[in-house]
């Protein structure tokens, strides 16, 4: 079984096996050769030839233990019809949702546009290395209506989260669609020939008591029920980012085999969450930027204190474009020791 898989379920390795998120991306130089060749970034995610060569990219160069699909959170509203574009430098612009467009969400046709993405996924099963583990994703339905309210990343989703507090009956109907949508992708990439999955709940630290219980954990819960009622055992990652004291009980209530931990968690806490299983970070991207020994000491640390028990290694969020590839490189060895 592959090395990420046996931590899932729960076994501990003297070496743990890591992969970073965003380890697809701008800073490395064939990246952004190949993102070139592909135009713009959405027609990359629907070029299975292309997705799969960005894929394959970090896998080559740094020999993960796991590969993420290609694609984007965003490929969901897209594919039930909402306008979506990616302005070079800028992130993702939508067309902000209102509320006599929910109805028209159409997810009849959303596999369809979908196609390309789960044929990347079956070409990556086929193109990578035997123990490499693939990993499928979506965004979770919080954070994935975050941006087609606002139409656009802000620093506090202040219009989603009022959204939600004000039409609690036309959000709750737009969570109801995102489950569903959301649901049915997690299932064909399974299908597809997908490992495992994980949620990016990336704005699930904005809500506060009862708003999270309602709109981060509730959708992911019922997502996690859906996919296990067709693929029984799914592997599922979650990712609360940001949830701080809400990590507790975040696995037990929606589900999901792995507990992704931002940089923010103190590595005590972090120790009690995995005491109920693995976890999954926590090291802060920045740390990658700097090099040195603020990346030598991060690495220590969180093996120091979570290398005993089940790990997988990640930073607690994205890699960034500024990051040296000699900065990964230095992570690796230190993690590894080769
Ligand atoms: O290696 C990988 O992780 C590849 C796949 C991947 C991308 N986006 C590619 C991407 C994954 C798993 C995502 C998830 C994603 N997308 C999230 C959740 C994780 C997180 O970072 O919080 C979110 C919130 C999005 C939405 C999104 N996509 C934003 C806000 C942006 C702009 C910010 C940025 O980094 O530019 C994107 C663009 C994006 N998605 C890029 C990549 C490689 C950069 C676009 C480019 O190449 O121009």
């Amino acid at each position: 079984m592959r090395k990420v898989l046996k931590v899932i379920k729960g076994e501990s390795f003297e070496i743990p096996p890591v992969w970073l998120m965003r380890q697809a991306g701008r800073y490395l130089p064939e990246y952004r050769e190949t993102r070139k060749q592909a135009g713009g970034f959405l027609d990359l995610c629907y070029n299975p030839e292309l997705a799969i060569e960005v894929t394959l990219q970090p896998i080559r160069r740094f020999g993960f233990d796991a590969s993420i699909l290609f694609s984007d959170i965003l490929v969901i509203p897209h594919a039930l019809g909402r306008k979506v574009a990616f302005l070079e430098g800028e992130g993702p612009s939508l067309e902000p949702i209102e509320i006599s467009d929910i109805d028209k969400l159409d997810l009849d046709g959303m596999l369809d546009h979908l196609a390309p993405v789960l044929k990347t996924v079956t070409g990556l099963r086929r193109e990578l290395p035997e123990e490499t583990t693939l990993i499928g994703f979506c965004g979770a339905p919080w954070t994935v209506a975050t941006y087609m309210i606002a139409g656009k990343g802000t620093s506090d989703q202040a219009p989603a989260r009022l959204f939600a507090l004000s039409e609690p009956e036309a959000f709750s109907k737009l969570m109801d669609k995102l489950v569903e949508a959301s649901s049915r992708y997690l299932i064909e990439q399974f299908r597809a020939g997908a490992d495992c999955v994980q949620i990016f709940d990336s704005w699930a630290g904005i809500l506060g008591g009862d708003q999270f219980r309602k709109w981060s954990i509730e959708p992911v819960r019922r997502i996690v029920e859906n996919v296990r009622r067709e693929i029984p055992d799914a592997p599922i990652i979650g990712f609360p980012k940001g949830a701080g004291m809400q990590y507790f009980g975040y696995r037990e209530e929606t589900g999901i085999n792995v507990l992704g931990l931002d940089w923010s968690v103190p590595l005590t806490q972090a120790a009690e969450l995995q005491k109920n299983g693995a976890v999954q970070g926590l090291l802060d991207p920045l740390r990658m930027i700097a090099g040195g020994s603020a990346l030598d000491d991060g690495v220590d640390e969180i093996l120091e204190k979570l290398g005993k028990g089940p790990l997988i290694f990640n930073l607690g969020h994205g890699i960034t474009p500024q990051t040296p590839i000699a900065h990964v490189e230095q992570l690796l060895q230190r993690i590894r020791g080769s």
